[in-house]
């Protein structure tokens, strides 16, 4: 009998990753958020082996359309997509690709602590807009990154490699709250564990860095951000569903906060109609956290090796347990 299984690739792959999966699975792909693929998606999903793709929601109704799979490999770090009670409960293995993008993502979030601070993105189109006809006044002077107080939510991969960046670069005092403290040696005295309570109330920078989860969802909300300094500067780097952002716009609006940095959204794409879209206090980007060449790639190959190892039933590098 042959080896070969039923591959379905979701999301694009390069080509010499894609052509890996060829020489040893049978491969169709097909994108469900691309309206022409969908059903080609379904179809083969009814036969398929192996998933690897990313920014699907795989939940219990789709699982049900999958008898026969026997792993989902993610090009994410990122899991909240996938249906995990229904995955143990089916024992399909679930894999996915940490490490590999932990120094982009903190650079996209620290670039976000930038841009809102400094108002990159505001002032840069001042230029472009012809409207830098003098020297520019207070009114469109920046705040000051360094020596500012960054209070890191989480902290993981990226949490630790965003307070690399502030405490080691920027000479920017961090606490961080997570789920128990963090020994991590280079930061030793450069940061400190406390409580949620105290992080918003202490922060002049609030960064999101935290997985989603059950847990987590909803997490900003109006009495989080209340808790925040007045002034403070808001930054979600993590997934748009930490934070109900009809109190972030409330916050932004009264004038408690001075501006958000966000690379996620509770609805993705965002929606032509969503206030966040050209808010003038908001640096909106579209989910670029690790969108680099580099970083994209190396997420496909990482995720490509798992799915490999797994259907050939091997551990794969990566397993979520
Ligand atoms: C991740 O890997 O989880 C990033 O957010 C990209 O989706």
């Amino acid at each position: 009998m042959s080896d070969r299984k039923n591959v379905l690739v979701f999301r694009e792959l390069p080509p010499d990753q894609l052509a890996r999966l060829q020489a040893v699975h049978e491969v169709t792909i097909a994108n469900p958020r691309v309206p022409a693929q969908e059903a080609a998606f379904f179809d083969a999903l009814s036969h398929a082996h192996g998933l690897i793709g990313s920014s699907y929601r795989i939940d219990e109704a789709v699982l049900a359309r999958a008898p026969r799979l026997e792993v989902i490999s993610s090009i994410s770090v990122g899991i909240d997509n996938y249906a995990l009670p229904a995955l143990r409960a089916r024992g399909i293995s679930l894999c996915h690709t940490p490490g590999v993008l932990t120094e982009t993502t903190a650079d996209t979030i620290f670039s976000l602590v930038m841009a809102t601070s400094r108002r990159l993105v505001e002032l840069a189109g001042h230029v472009r807009e012809g409207r830098w006809l003098r020297n520019i006044g207070e009114d469109l002077f920046g705040w000051d990154v360094h020596g500012k107080t960054l209070g890191i939510v989480g902290f993981g991969r990226i949490g630790q490699a965003l307070a690399r960046r502030a405490a080691l670069g920027f000479g920017m005092p961090v606490i961080y709250h997570n789920h128990g403290a963090v020994d991590v040696p280079e930061l030793a005295g450069r940061v400190r564990d406390v409580t949620m309570d105290e992080l918003l109330a202490t922060a002049d920078i609030v960064a999101l860095v935290l997985p989603l989860t059950e847990e987590s969802r909803d997490l900003m909300g109006p009495a989080q951000f209340a808790a925040m300094k007045p002034g403070a500067i808001f930054i979600n780097g993590a997934r748009g569903g930490l934070v109900q952002e009809d109190a972030l716009l409330h916050a932004l609006e009264s004038g408690h906060l001075r501006a958000a940095g966000l690379d996620v959204f509770a609805t993705e794409p965002l929606p032509q109609d969503s206030p966040l879209r050209t808010h003038p206090k908001v640096t909106a980007l579209p989910h670029i956290g690790s969108a680099t060449h580099e970083t994209r790639y190396a997420m496909a190959r990482m995720a490509t090796d798992n799915l490999l190892q797994a259907l050939a039933g091997q551990r794969p590098q990566a397993t979520v347990d």
